[in-house]
């Protein structure tokens, strides 16, 4: 989705806006403009389609543009085509208000059509265009300066937005406001910084200020004041970032996924470890009380993609070992199927980004409705985390490429010690199992190094087959979610259409699809479930299958059905969904490089989702 960074403080604003908006790069954009001003001087404004390198070549690397205060914003389209017109920054006519947005006015239309019966001309298909001149419209009617006109603009649009916006009449000063779009603003000794993402400023500063929905704010060089919609000053503490910068740079790896799948030892071990207290899960600090967890009637999962696909695993773990009942539903869906929720049953959102707009939506109308919510979320500070009951926080560190590897498994070893601490406190596993469990996930980090060593095999195979047409997932249980994982992995980042599908379901019509030399990957993982899975395997097999085996060293005789067979570590089962998705990012990998895809930016994709 689109990216926005401003600057004002002593340095010049363009470079860093440039540099800002590079490190935004990964959210997906086909557009970009910058917008600076010097001193009290018009605001001069650049706007260039396609890549951001366009955008620097036009102003020397920001060079061209002088000026200690700008505002810089990549756009993802949604109101009208991509191309420079549309692209932001947007100004009215006169140049009393500049700014860009991300988010989406859902009442444009009707606010552009009085505005054009207050004479508004528009240039563009925006409905950023429409706001700022709205913002324009109010400023000019009652004349009691940018809050009042901002809040009266608040009041009147509908959607989501973050803000950022420079008024002519002051210079030096920066206006922000917000509601459903992720915003954040730096601060710094006589800087401030905003940006849509924590990535465009950690080279800059680590103290952030969390600006809530419906609040703005005015930065300057004396820092930044908060308002809410009455023009109340907000009082409000900074929060310091541990994320490193250097996390969200490529560190020698070519692509930001194939780091992040390097990444993923580290990453679980630190989850693992931030829960543990005296080598026992506490949940206690995240708010859950062994009283609380014994008194939860249910657990109902929401989520998008990958993220959903954790809670299909989980949800295999959660009821086998903790026997609660737990339902898995997709946010889009959930949130417009007036859902019925137990009064005691508990919601876990799962959210990489903790911004993705329908998990948040989901997460609110479980709130609305009473119900207990825990977010397992990686991105602190983010809304979904800022506005749960609770909060698991994963330590993936920033990740950057769009298709997700390393949120994915710390979500997933995220909900494998809840569930462990729900079989405990419940009383459904004794002491001895319950370090059996804890042990056995302590091995993953070591197992996943072992896997990622292995890769040149899946390198070759992905070469092979990189031009397939179509490719087929099937497996059972953990492994029917190890599938959904694996084929989303592969087509959004190679663009081969692939389709997961539960082993035993392929009788029921898909299995029409299987011609010869069709490649299918048996996942089968589960010993219980070995010999159906690989029934099924057999079966597409005699009907022209090339077929790929994933399974755990020591069944071997995968390689009397299988034509290729990938192992991994064997763990237990309940976990096994953390090592067979390696090789399965792995193969999305390689065969987006064969195909010669831009893997950290797949098209029509973005990384955090914040609109429905
Ligand atoms: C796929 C992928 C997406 C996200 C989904 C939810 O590789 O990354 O399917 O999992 O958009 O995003 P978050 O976890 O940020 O809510």
């Amino acid at each position: 989705m689109c990216g926005i960074v401003g600057y004002i403080g002593d340095k010049q604003a363009a470079p860093i806006l440039l540099e800002g908006l590079s490190k935004l790069e990964y959210r997906g954009y086909d557009s970009a403009g910058l917008a600076v001003r010097d001193g009290d001087k018009k605001v001069k404004v650049v706007k260039s389609k396609g890549r951001l390198s366009g955008l620097a070549e036009k102003t020397n690397d920001g060079k061209s543009l002088k000026g200690n205060c700008g505002i810089g914003h990549t756009r993802w389209a949604t109101h009208g085509e991509p191309s420079e017109t549309n692209a932001h920054p947007h100004v009215a006519d006169d140049g009393t208000v500049t700014a860009v947005h991300n988010g989406i006015i859902e009442n444009y239309q009707e606010l552009k059509e009085k505005l054009q019966r207050h004479d508004y001309n528009f240039y563009s298909q925006t409905d950023t265009e429409v706001v700022v001149k709205l913002i324009d419209y109010y400023y000019k009617k009652y004349q009691v300066g940018p809050i009042d006109a901002l809040a009266k603009t608040m009041v009147r649009v509908r959607g989501s937005y973050a803000l950022v916006v420079m008024f002519a009449d002051y210079p030096g000063e920066i206006y922000v406001a917000r509601k459903d779009s992720p915003m954040i603003i730096g601060v710094k000794d006589k800087e401030c910084f905003v940006a849509s993402d924590v990535p465009a400023i950690l080279n800059y500063t680590r103290d952030v200020i969390y600006i809530d929905n419906l609040e703005m704010a005015r930065l300057s060089t004396d820092g930044a004041v908060f308002y809410n919609l009455d023009g109340d000053v907000v009082p409000k503490e900074s929060s310091h970032i541990d994320w490193d910068a250097k996390a969200a740079e490529k560190g020698g790896f070519e692509h930001f996924m194939m780091k992040e799948i390097y990444e993923q030892p580290k990453a679980i071990e630190d989850t693992i470890n931030s829960a543990l207290n005296d080598g026992k899960i506490d949940l206690e600090a995240m708010g859950l009380k062994d009283d609380i967890i014994k008194d939860i009637s249910d657990i109902t999962i929401v989520a998008c993609g990958s993220a959903y696909h954790v809670g299909v695993a989980a949800q295999y773990v959660f009821e086998d070992i903790a026997r609660i009942p737990v339902r898995v539903e997709l946010a889009s869906e959930f949130r417009y199927r007036n859902p019925i929720l137990n009064e005691k049953g508990m919601v876990i959102v799962i959210s990489q980004s903790g911004e993705t707009a329908d998990t948040l939506a989901a997460l609110r109308e479980a709130k609305e409705m009473g119900i207990r919510t825990l977010a397992i979320v990686n991105v602190v500070g983010s809304s979904i985390a800022r506005e749960a009951d609770n909060v698991f926080y994963t330590l993936a560190g920033p990740e950057i490429s769009v298709a997700t590897t390393k949120g994915y498994t710390t979500q997933l070893v995220a909900s494998y010690l809840i569930a462990i601490q729900f079989a405990k406190v419940r009383g459904k596993i004794d002491d001895k199992q319950y370090d059996y469990y804890l042990s056995e996930l302590k091995t993953l980090p070591e197992k996943i190094n072992k896997i990622i060593d292995d890769k040149d095999r899946i390198q070759w195979f992905s070469a092979k087959f990189a031009n397939a047409k179509d490719v087929f997932f099937i497996g059972r249980g953990i492994d029917y979610a190890i599938c959904l994982e694996g084929s989303l992995k592969l087509k959004e980042i190679s663009y081969v259409h692939s389709e997961a599908y539960a082993a035993g379901e392929l009788k029921h019509g898909t299995i029409s699809l299987i011609e010869d030399g069709t490649l299918v990957i048996g996942v089968i993982t589960q010993p219980e479930l070995y010999e159906k899975t690989v029934s099924n395997m057999l079966e597409v097999k005699s009907r022209g299958a090339y077929l790929m085996g994933l399974t755990s060293y020591g069944h071997y005789e995968t390689e009397d059905t299988a034509n290729f067979t990938v192992y991994v570590p064997k763990i237990d089962e309940h976990f096994s969904a953390c090592l067979a998705v390696i090789p399965l990012q792995l193969l999305g990998y390689y065969f987006s490089v064969a195909r010669g895809n831009d893997v950290d930016k797949p098209r029509n994709l973005a990384k955090s989702v914040t609109v429905e």
